[in-house]
Parts: C-alpha cells; structure tokens; sequence
C-alpha cells in the first residue's frame, strides 16, 4: 500500500538560517573516522555536512527528497572541486544502498519528520547500511521536551499550534510543516534502537539542540 504523501515543507528559510556552519559534534565524530571512510547524511538537505566530510577527502553520499536544495548541492560541490554522491529519495522507504557499508550515518534533525511506524522503518535501515563498528550521529526531538514545552504554553495561555495524532507523534496546524507529522521518541524508546550501539554521547536541551543529540558505535 502506498503511504500517505505530506507536503513537506520549502526549508530554504531553515537552510538561511542555519547556514553552511555545521553541529559542534562534528569535529570530535569526524576525529573518530579513518581516512577515506563512507559517510551516509539521511535527510542532507543543503548539505552543510555532506561538504564538510567531502573537504577531509571521505566518499560521502547524501539523500533527501527536497530536489532544488539536492540540485543547488551538487553545484555548490563542483564549485569547490568536491563531490559527493547525492540521490534523490523518501527515506522513509528502503534506503538505496546495500548493507553494512557505512562508517558514519549522520540523521539531523531530519528523520522524525513522519510517523511512529516510518520513523522505526528508517531506524530499522540505519540498522540496514550501517557497518558493524560504524558511528552514528542522530539529532532527533525528545519527547519528554515537546511535553514541557506543552505544559508552559498552556499556563501561559498560549494557544494550541499542534495536534497529537498518535503516541508521541503531533502535527503542527499551521506555519511551514503544517500537516507534516513529527515523531519525537521518548528515552525509553531511543534506548530500545540504542541496544545494538555502543553510546558514546547522549544529550538533550543542550544551548544548539533542544532534543537528543546522540553518538553511538553499532555493535553488531
Ligand atoms: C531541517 S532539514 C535538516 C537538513 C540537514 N540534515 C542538516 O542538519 O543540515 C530536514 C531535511 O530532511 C529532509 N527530509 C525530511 N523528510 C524526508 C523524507 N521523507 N525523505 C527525504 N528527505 C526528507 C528535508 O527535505 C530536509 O532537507
């Protein structure tokens, strides 16, 4: 059965915003890497991670389904004499790559934009492509948060800009990803997908990122 289609919102606003500088994670994961490693970013975007890995000579392949910003990336690369191998794709479906060939999968802030059940296909394929030993960084939102954030705007009257549409799952009733499910895991949840990883760092509610922010090694 084909799964229903969102109309995912135009980030060029988040890509503005945000800029090409990139988490300040990344240099300490990128100091774990070996040489010439294969890095997956599911969800690139504009690929502000996707050039810095390209930069240390890794083979980097990123996916997303936002086909300008892939276009405005892959020209943006050629400019600066690098490359990367970019498709176009829904990662919520299989992920177009074989099994056990990444070094380090990036997932930020991309992979909660959907439902509970794709949300755990995607996780399910991270656990697909992703090398015995390879790392993993996620930026995902955390339940827990969304919860407290909640309760203050509801003592502080303001009005309800969301929808709950399953267990730990809402979406927003207006602005840009109106209409567009978001997924925000619990830590009993995100430990549960964790059991096959070493954690090498986990956090939330830090200064850059209100959700989790998590590094792992899979085990097996
Ligand atoms: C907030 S941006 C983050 C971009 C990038 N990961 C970063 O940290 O700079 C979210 C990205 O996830 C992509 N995305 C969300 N859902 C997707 C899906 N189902 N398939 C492919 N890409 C998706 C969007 O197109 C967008 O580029």
């Amino acid at each position: 059965m084909m799964g229903k289609a969102y109309n995912m919102p135009n980030w060029s606003s988040w890509y503005k915003k945000k800029g090409y500088k990139v988490e300040p994670e990344i240099p300490s994961i990128s100091k774990m890497l070996e040489p010439n490693s294969r890095v997956l970013d599911i969800g690139c975007g504009h690929g502000r991670h996707v050039i810095y890995f390209a930069r240390r000579g890794h083979h980097v392949c990123g996916i997303d389904s936002y086909k300008v910003v892939l276009d405005q990336l892959h020209n943006g690369l050629a400019k600066l004499g690098l490359s990367a191998e970019l498709k176009l794709g829904d990662i919520t479906k299989r992920l177009p790559y074989k099994g056990k060939q990444f070094d380090l999968i990036l997932a930020t802030r991309s992979i909660h934009h959907t439902t509970s059940r794709k949300f755990k296909r995607i996780l399910k394929e991270i656990n697909r492509v992703i090398k015995t030993d390879g790392l993993l960084f996620l930026q995902i939102p955390a339940y827990e948060n969304s919860q407290e954030v909640e309760k203050e705007w509801k003592e502080q009257g303001k009005p309800v800009t969301h929808k709950w549409i399953e267990s730990r799952t809402y979406v927003p009733l207006s602005g840009p990803e109106k209409g567009v499910p978001h997924h925000s895991p619990d830590r009993m949840e995100l430990l549960q997908f964790l059991k096959g990883y070493k954690i090498i760092g986990i956090h939330t509610n830090q200064g850059h990122y209100h959700g989790y922010s998590v590094i792992a090694r899979r085990r097996s």
